[in-house]
């Protein structure tokens, strides 16, 4: 066994600043970063890791088992950190299928070449071992206004197809644990944003239909509520809990940031009339309300005290300073958003938006 990691989707949002967070501290571990490159994955996010001996990247699937075989025996890698995933809500409900394959399926397969690795480690081998997976908050459904905040013991009740996807994907997780002792750490966390974020999410499309003077589409009344943690901060707990995090136990991380999807768009319309104004109106006048996502859960909120009581982590952004650093890093980053924009992402907002 070496000492580095092998991290899945890290070509994505949460996956890519995960391992420019890791590599960026002196002395760290390697990476071996396995990323199929689906329409959510960008080499060019992890362009300044050129010539970095530190990070190995593999363009594979982890549906793909004999890969999955073929890069465990070469890295011998000491810990999984497991982002790949289908992650759009929207996407899964206009077609269900991928989600199904790569959370399900593929979280199976990775499991599966996974044990058998471990399986062949000697004894401080196998003890060393981690398998993280990171998950999400919405396997827990959606919650009342009055309703106590998500905590580890919350029922599992997933009302979309991302949802429930990933959250068969936590039940074999666990029973990898129960069943055959795989050291496995399983975190659900809430609604992320930041640098590199995908603009089909609610910030940075949001961000980007503004500057660009499109429509703001706010779904249904735009009361529902996200509880939003800023993409370092998951990252810093992830690094926790694959460090001291108990073996068989989940974490559910969260920023103690509830907020209406509303105040998040006037609160992005007022950023962006301070740093970009326009020249007689507010950006607030392009908010338009549109048909409601299917399904749509009304509340998350999550309660981190267990992170934070076990593991000592604490977010260190606010809401405040994390949006105003994500507005300034889309303005000061629009050649990667063109390069975004310029690719299939157009059929997918002429399906998503046209009506
Ligand atoms: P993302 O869609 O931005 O990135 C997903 C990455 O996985 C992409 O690089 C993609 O190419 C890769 N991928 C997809 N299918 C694959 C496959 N079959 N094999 C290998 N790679 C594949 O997603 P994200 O927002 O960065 O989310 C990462 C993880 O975190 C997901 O598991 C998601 O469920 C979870 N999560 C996300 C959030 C959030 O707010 N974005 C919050 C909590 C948990
Ligand atoms: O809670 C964690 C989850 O957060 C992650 O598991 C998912 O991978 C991630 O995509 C995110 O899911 P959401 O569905 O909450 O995120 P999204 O950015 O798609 O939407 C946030 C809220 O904004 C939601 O209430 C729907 C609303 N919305 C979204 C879009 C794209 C709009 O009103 N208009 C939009 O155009």
């Amino acid at each position: 066994m070496t000492r580095d990691i092998l991290v899945t989707g890290g070509a994505g949002f949460i996956g890519a600043n995960f391992v420019l967070d890791w590599l960026r501290k002196d002395g760290a571990d390697g990476i071996i970063n396995v990323d199929k490159l689906t329409y959510a994955g960008n080499r060019k996010t992890l362009a300044s890791l050129k010539g970095d001996a530190r990070h190995i990247f593999s363009q594979t699937d982890i549906c793909d088992r004999a890969a999955l075989d073929k890069l465990f025996a070469a890295h011998k890698p000491r810990a999984v950190v497991h982002f790949a995933a289908e992650s759009h809500v929207d996407r899964s409900i206009h077609g269900p299928g991928e989600f199904i394959q790569t959370n399900i399926v593929g979280t199976f397969t990775l499991l599966e070449a996974a044990r058998a690795y471990w399986g062949g480690l000697d004894d401080v081998g196998k003890a060393a071992f981690r398998f993280l997976h990171v998950s999400t908050d919405e396997v827990f459904g959606s919650l009342g206004p009055n309703d106590p905040h998500f905590s580890e013991t919350t029922g599992y009740q997933p009302n979309s197809p991302y949802s429930a996807s990933k959250a068969a994907s936590d039940h074999l997780v666990r029973a990898y644990y129960h069943t055959y002792g795989l050291p496995v750490l399983t975190t659900n966390c809430s609604n992320n944003y930041g640098p590199y974020h995908f603009p089909e999410k609610l910030i940075p499309l949001m961000i980007n239909n503004a500057l660009a003077g499109k429509p703001l589409p706010v779904y249904g009344d735009g009361l529902n509520v996200r509880d939003w943690l800023y993409v370092s901060d998951h990252c810093a707990a992830i690094r926790e809990v694959l460090a001291r995090g108990r073996l068989g136990e989940t974490y559910n991380v969260g920023g103690w940031n509830e907020k209406t999807n509303l105040d998040v768009v006037h609160t992005l319309c007022d950023l962006l009339d301070e740093l970009r104004p326009k020249a007689a109106s507010s950006h607030r006048d392009q908010i338009t309300f549109v048909k409601d996502r299917p399904g749509h859960d009304r509340r998350y909120a999550i309660d981190a005290r267990k992170l934070e009581r076990e593991l000592g982590w604490k977010p260190a952004e606010t809401f405040e300073t994390g949006l105003r650093k994500t507005v300034q890093w889309y303005l000061d980053n629009q050649a990667w958003v063109e390069d975004v924009m310029s690719g299939d992402y157009r059929n997918w907002l002429t399906k998503q938006y046209a009506a």
